[in-house]
C-alpha cells in the first residue's frame, strides 16, 4: 500500500503505526489527532526508530483531516476510552461523533480508500461507519476478534505450558461481555484444547477472555490495552497489504451469514488486497448459537440507540 491514514495518535494509533512502519506495510503512514503538537511529535518519535529497526516508511502528524486525502487504507483508533466501570457502550455517543467527522471527510478526500475501525464500540461503530459511506461491505470491516482471540490463545498457552506458537483461538461475536469464545476452534497446533483441559479450566479462560480489555484497564487503571490491540491492527493490515487471503476473526457486516443481516459482528473473515473478500460461515452447535445470537441482541441494543 501507499498511503495508510491513522486516526487517533492515542496509544493504539501509535503503537499500530510503529508497528506498520517497522514492517513496511505501507510507503507512508500519516497519524492525526486534534491535539496540536502530538500526532507531530509520535510520527517523529517512530520515524528516528527506522535506522535501528531498518524502514524506510515515511511518517508524519497532523491535525487536519486534510491529510486523509489519496490514502488507501484509513484506520480509526480516535475517541474517548472507557475508563474504570464503563461499559464500551458508554462511549459510544461521544466516539459517534468523531468517526462520522472521519467518514465524511474521507468520502470527499479518500473515495477509493478502505475502512478499518477500531474506536469502541467497534461493531456498532463499524456498522455507523459502513452505512455512512454506503460502499460495498468489503471496505468496510473492524478489528476485535484478533485481539480477543490472541488474548484466548495466550491464557490456554498459560495455562497448558505450551508454545503460544502453536496456538489457535476463535472468538466470535460482538466485542463486549457477551463475545463467544469458541474452544471447538480452539486447537494447539491443531489438537482441540478440550483434549487438554478439563472442562472447568476451559470455562475459566473463556470468562477471562471475556473480561480482558476489563483486566487490563483494572490493573492499569487510566489506560486500556494497547499493545496487543496495535499487534492485531498490524496482523489485519499485513493480511490486506500482503494479499494473504488469511482467515481471521473480524468485526463485518453481515449478509445472511449467520442469519443475520443488517448488523456488523465479529466472525472469520477473509482478508486480501480486497479488503474483508468473505464471512466463513461456521456450523454452530445449538449452545453456541444461543450465545451468538445474545450477542447479536447486544450489539442490535446499541445500533437502535444510533437510530434515536
Ligand atoms: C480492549 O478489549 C479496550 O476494547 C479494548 O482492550
Amino acid at each position: 500500500m501507499h498511503k495508510i491514514v491513522i486516526v487517533g495518535a492515542g496509544r493504539v494509533g501509535e503503537a499500530a503505526a510503529h508497528n506498520l512502519a517497522k514492517a513496511e506495510l505501507a510507503r507512508e503512514i500519516v497519524l492525526i489527532d486534534v491535539k496540536d503538537g502530538v500526532p507531530q511529535g509520535v510520527a517523529l518519535d517512530i520515524q528516528e526508530s527506522a535506522p535501528i529497526f531498518g524502514f524506510d516508511t515515511k511518517l508524519t502528524g497532523h491535525t487536519d483531516l486534510a491529510a486523509l486525502k489519496d490514502a488507501d487504507l484509513v484506520i480509526v483508533t480516535a475517541g474517548i476510552p472507557r475508563a474504570p466501570g464503563m461499559s464500551r457502550s458508554d462511549v459510544l455517543d461521544t466516539n459517534l461523533a468523531v468517526v462520522y467527522g472521519v467518514v465524511d471527510k474521507m468520502l470527499v478526500l479518500a473515495p477509493d480508500a478502505m475502512l478499518l475501525m477500531v474506536t469502541n464500540p467497534v461493531d456498532v461503530l463499524t456498522y455507523a461507519a459502513w452505512k455512512r459511506t454506503g460502499w460495498d461491505r468489503r471496505r468496510v470491516f473492524g478489528m476485535a476478534g484478533v485481539l480477543d482471540s490472541a488474548r484466548m490463545a495466550s491464557f490456554v498457552a498459560l495455562e497448558t505450558g505450551f508454545s503460544a506458537k502453536d496456538i489457535t483461538a476463535m472468538v466470535l461475536g460482538g466485542h463486549g461481555d457477551a463475545m463467544v469464545p469458541m474452544p471447538r476452534f480452539t486447537t494447539i497446533h491443531g489438537i482441540s484444547i478440550e483434549h487438554f483441559l478439563p472442562q472447568d479450566k476451559i470455562a475459566s479462560i473463556i470468562q477471562r477472555t471475556r473480561d480482558g480489555g476489563a483486566e487490563i484497564l483494572g490493573l492499569r487503571k487510566t489506560a486500556s490495552a494497547y499493545d496487543t490491540p496495535a499487534a492485531a491492527i498490524a496482523r489485519m493490515v499485513d493480511a490486506i497489504s500482503c494479499d494473504r487471503r488469511q482467515i481471521l476473526p473480524g468485526v463485518a457486516a453481515l449478509d445472511g451469514e449467520y442469519g443475520e443481516r443488517d448488523i456488523c459482528m465479529g466472525v472469520p473473515i477473509v482478508l486480501g488486497e480486497q479488503g474483508m473478500e468473505r464471512v466463513i460461515e461456521l456450523p454452530l452447535t445449538a449452545e453456541e448459537q444461543g450465545q451468538f445470537k445474545k450477542s447479536v441482541a447486544s450489539v442490535r441494543a446499541d445500533i437502535a440507540r444510533l437510530k434515536q
